[in-house]
Formats: structure tokens, C-alpha cells, sequence
């Protein structure tokens, strides 16, 4: 089921000298984790926000769960955190959710019952009757995601969630992210982390002064072909040769041989010669690039004019 559609949409501030966003047409499915990388400005807080109802298009149109996105009705199932969020810090954990919840709209008798849960998953539980003036800046992220669920919604766009947090912290929260997609919730992130985004996401889009330049699943973009490290106990003379006649282009690194070869075929044909030869293999490793290759490559591509 598609959860989020847009056509064309384009948003321009400052009478039309700000070009936000240009003709964006991206649909995401449910249940899915859905990232929007982009550099600084490429329009990814823009795009929320035209999502939300918090700004309104200059041209074209969305749907969020089914409804246009000028019509309220689409608002009451959304959960958002907001990019350099801040809460009054002198609020517990607890009030805090519950002053944020009843502005969603939640009735006070359901806020109560739900709050104790929204702190479990985010590992705050200890923390409800402390101030927020306390927590940390991992811990304030958290309160801010528990406080997106407060009206159980079915679709939570995240601003930059893991910004400015720690290694441990991160992991806390793409745990938490991990737990609600399994629990069939949506979640829209905005991400500069790109190896955060690698490590969670179903699918990306990248956006690059406003536009749309990739989207896709994230296997598609980091699995690269044709790749291999081949590890092997020799350090090479033999494995030159062999490469040399097979005509594999090979890149020899203390004991290790990276090869590309053109498909599996060759590969095993590799393999074989090398066995032959009694070259003892130790491992044969598919080499990825990261996400973060992939995406400053295609950022650097669309460099001149227009992407
Ligand atoms: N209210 C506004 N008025 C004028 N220009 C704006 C406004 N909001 C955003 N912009 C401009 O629109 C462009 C896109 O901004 P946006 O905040 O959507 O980018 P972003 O991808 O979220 O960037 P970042 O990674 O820094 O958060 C930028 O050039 C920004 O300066
Ligand atoms: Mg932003």
C-alpha cells in the first residue's frame, strides 16, 4: 500500500527566489523505513513540512495515508520530530508527553494508560519524573521520538533524529526505529548519518537543490557487481599469473587480492585455477560500496548544471 504520494510538488519561498523543492513525484509504501538524504538545504525539511500541512505548495500535490495533504483528516495519524526540537525543560519526561499528547488531540484517561509503554520502548522509564533540563542530548531525542507516538500514529516522519548523537546513542535509536516498523508503523527519515541510514533503511531518495536525483532500495545502491576480495594464503606471484591469463584485472593488497571480474562464471573459473595451482583460498568476500560512497558520487555527478 502506498502511504505517501506526491506529484510535481514544488514549493518556492521568497516569491519564487528560493527554490525549495522542483516537481517531486515519490510514492513510499507502508511499513517501510523511508530515508531523504540530501546535502544541507537540498529541501528535505521542506518536503516534511509540505507533508504536514505546516507549509503549502506552490505547485502540484501530495497524499499522505490516502488524503490530500490541504485536508486535516490526514494530520490525526502522523507522529513528526522535529529537526532541533526543543521542549520547556521544566517538564519531567512524563508531562512532557502528556502536554505534547493532549496537543495532538489524545483524551487524558488514553495519554495516561499509553505513556508508561512510550517510555519502555524508548528505554526512558527510569527517567519519567526527571527534568528535561537533565537529559542528555540521545536522551532528549528519545522523549522527542516517544513524544511523535503519543498519538499512535501509522506514519512518523523523523527530522535528523540521530543528529549530534553518539555511537551508543544511535544505536539505541535505530533500535527503536527497527522495533516500530516491526510493528507495522511507517517511518519518513531525514538523515544526514549515511551510514545510519544504510544500516536501517528500506529505501532512500537523495535530494539535490530541491530535486529528486536517485531513489531507490538500498541493496540496489550499495551492492556492487562484479567486486570481489579474494583472500588468499600466498602473497602472489602464482595469483598475478593466474590473473594475467584469465585476464582479470587484480589489485594486490598485503595477502589479499582484489579482483573484478566481469560475472559469477568468471569468478569460479578464478577459483578453479587457483585450486589448481594449490593456491590455498581463504575467503571470498563481495565488496560493497557504502551508501556514503554511492551518495557523494552521485551528489558530484549532478555538480554542474542542472542534475
Ligand atoms: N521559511 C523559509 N523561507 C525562505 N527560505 C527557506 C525557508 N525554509 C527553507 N528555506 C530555504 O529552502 C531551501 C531548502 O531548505 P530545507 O530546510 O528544506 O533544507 P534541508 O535539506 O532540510 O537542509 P538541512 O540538511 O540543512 O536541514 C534552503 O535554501 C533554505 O534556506
Ligand atoms: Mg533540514
Amino acid at each position: 500500500m502506498t502511504i505517501i504520494e506526491t506529484h510535481g510538488l514544488t514549493k518556492h519561498y521568497s516569491r519564487g527566489k528560493i527554490r525549495a523543492l522542483e516537481d517531486l513525484s515519490i510514492s513510499v509504501e507502508a511499513g517501510r523505513i523511508f530515508s531523504l538524504l540530501g546535502p544541507n538545504g537540498a529541501g528535505k525539511t521542506t518536503l516534511i513540512k509540505l507533508l504536514l500541512g505546516i507549509v503549502f505548495p506552490t505547485r502540484g500535490s501530495a497524499t499522505v495515508l490516502g488524503r490530500d495533504i490541504s485536508d486535516p483528516r490526514a494530520h490525526s495519524r502522523l507522529g513528526y520530530l522535529a529537526e532541533n526540537h526543543r521542549f520547556p525543560e521544566f517538564l519531567t519526561a512524563r508531562q512532557t508527553l502528556y502536554y505534547y499528547g493532549k496537543m495532538s488531540g489524545v483524551a487524558p484517561q488514553t495519554l495516561k494508560k499509553r505513556i508508561p509503554g512510550l517510555l519502555a520502548l524508548v528505554n526512558l522509564s527510569k527517567w519519567e519524573q526527571v527534568k528535561i533540563r537533565k537529559f542528555s542530548k540521545g536522551m532528549l531525542q528519545r522523549v522527542g521520538i516517544a513524544q511523535a507516538l503519543c498519538n499512535d500514529p501509522e506514519l512518523l516522519f523523523l527530522d535528523e533524529p540521530t543528529d549530534g548523537i553518539d555511537p551508543v546513542g544511535r544505536r539505541e535509536i535505530r533500535d527503536i526505529l527497527q522495533r516500530l516498523r516491526d510493528q507495522g508503523k511507517t517511518i519518513f527519515l531525514n538523515s544526514h548519518l549515511l551510514s545510519e541510514v544504510e544500516r536501517i533503511s528500506d529505501e532512500v531518495a537523495i535530494l539535490k537543490n530541491g530535486r529528486l536525483i536517485r531513489q531507490g532500495r538500498v541493496e540496489e545502491f550499495i551492492s556492487i557487481k562484479e567486486q570481489y576480495q579474494v583472500q588468499v594464503a600466498e602473497s602472489g606471484t602464482q595469483v598475478a599469473e593466474i590473473c594475467r591469463e584469465l585476464n582479470i584485472p587484480m589489485i594486490p593488497q598485503n595477502g589479499n587480492v582484489l579482483i573484478s571480474v566481469g560475472d559469477e562464471e568468471q569468478l569460479n573459473r578464478f577459483i578453479d585455477r587457483l585450486r589448481q595451482e594449490g593456491v590455498l583460498i581463504r575467503a571470498i568476500t563481495p565488496r560493497k560500496i557504502s551508501l556514503e560512497d554511492f551518495f557523494i558520487d552521485v551528489i558530484e555527478e549532478t555538480a554542474e548544471g542542472s542534475p
